[in-house]
């Protein structure tokens, strides 16, 4: 058997499996004790910028709970210093939130826009090439690798905001400056295509875009500063050769129209019974849709919702249980590892 034939490639490819695939958005994070072990001794940048830290971190989880996928660790803003971009992240202080990645000097201006570069992913990101080769060594082809970009709104938002400040300069933007937000996401678009085109060719086998504010937009703004730069990044991810992932969160409204688009996986959110979702989405696979707050209910509790979604997704082939958003950071290892089995119990052969 090769990977090829692994059951999460080809629950993408709609072929049946021997058991359900699961893996988890953020299963490589600050639930695991290993992982903040890592983060206790180096920053979340450095981390990143690690191959050794890198491939250690992705691993962890697969070894721990029998995860099917792997992704690859890193940040979907990673390349933006490579772009001109003062980018940091702030630790948590106590009763100040989360901390979280603060940009120094914001895209606010078509000037702004006109001196951003395009990553030379080769030059500006090697460490996430040799990121993705170390994964594949050490994992030694027991699960497929997913790699991933941030879809370009969500990365904007952050550009433009300067850190995780909701969407009303971006939004603005769309309405007011309607050329300078299309520059912007040309250049998020170009930077997006040749980041997963450099993952996929050190090795990932599936890329998957986070898209994950893009419910933020009504249709209108979708059709007009979203959906045609979607298009491209879903294509330039086929003609590598790999199965294209979406990822967004309150996009119940538009999931037939982002299957439209070209992506051969469609992830859900908790917001809608993956029942319907399925149905309205009989041409491609979909991926989701527990709630991961669920996961830090009771044990029991947990399991009991992982088994109603598995028994609503129903026998047919192209799904692949997830989260409907990542996990968070006080998540009990205990009932990861107690959702993964009970997945992994039912089998529909
Ligand atoms: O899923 C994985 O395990 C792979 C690694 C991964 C990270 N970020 C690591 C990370 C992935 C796929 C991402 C994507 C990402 N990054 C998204 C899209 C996914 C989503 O959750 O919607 C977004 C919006 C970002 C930007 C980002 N990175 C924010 C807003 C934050 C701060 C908020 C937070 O969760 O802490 C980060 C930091 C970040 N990225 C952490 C991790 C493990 C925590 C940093 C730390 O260790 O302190």
């Amino acid at each position: 058997m090769t990977l090829q034939d692994h059951r999460f490639l080809r629950a993408c490819r709609r072929q049946s499996v021997d058991r359900l695939p699961v893996w988890m958005m953020r299963q490589a994070g600050r639930y695991l004790p290993s992982y903040r072990a890592v983060r206790e001794k180096v920053g979340f940048l450095e981390l990143c910028r690690s191959p050794e830290l890198i491939a250690k971190v992705t691993v962890a989880p697969i070894d721990e709970f029998g995860f099917d996928a792997a992704i690859l660790f890193s940040d979907i803003l990673v390349h933006l210093p490579a772009m001109g971009l003062d980018l940091s992240f702030e630790k948590g202080e106590k009763g100040k939130g989360d901390g979280g990645p603060k940009i120094a000097n914001p895209v606010r201006t078509r000037a702004d826009v006109d001196a951003l570069t395009i990553p030379d992913p080769g030059k500006d990101l090697p460490y996430v090439r040799d990121g993705v080769r170390a994964i594949r060594t050490a994992l030694a082809g027991r699960v497929p690798l997913i790699g991933f970009v941030g879809g370009p709104f969500t990365v904007a938002s952050y550009a433009v905001e300067g850190g995780s400040q909701g969407f009303t300069r971006l939004k603005t933007m769309l309405y007011a400056e309607p050329r300078t937000a299309h520059a912007l996401f040309e250049k998020l678009t170009r930077a997006a295509i040749v980041q997963i085109e450099a993952q996929i060719a050190a090795g990932a086998e599936a890329a998957q875009i986070f898209e994950s504010w893009l419910g933020e937009l009504d249709r209108y703004d979708l059709e007009e500063f979203s959906f045609p730069y979607l298009a491209r990044i879903a294509e330039a991810v086929r003609k590598a050769g790999v199965p294209v992932i979406f990822f967004g969160t309150g996009m119940g409204g538009h999931l037939e129209k982002i299957a439209g688009l070209g992506f051969d996986v469609v992830s859900i959110d908790w917001r809608m019974p993956i029942d319907e979702a399925r149905a309205r989405l009989p041409d491609v696979a979909v991926q989701g849709n527990l709630d991961s707050i669920v996961l830090l209910g009771p044990r029991e509790v947990a399991v009991e919702r992982t088994r109603r979604i598995l028994q609503a997704a129903g026998p047919k082939p192209g799904y692949i249980f997830n989260l409907g958003h990542g996990l968070t950071p006080s998540t009990p290892t205990e009932n990861v590892k107690a959702v993964v089995d009970a997945v992994h119990d039912i089998s529909w052969k």
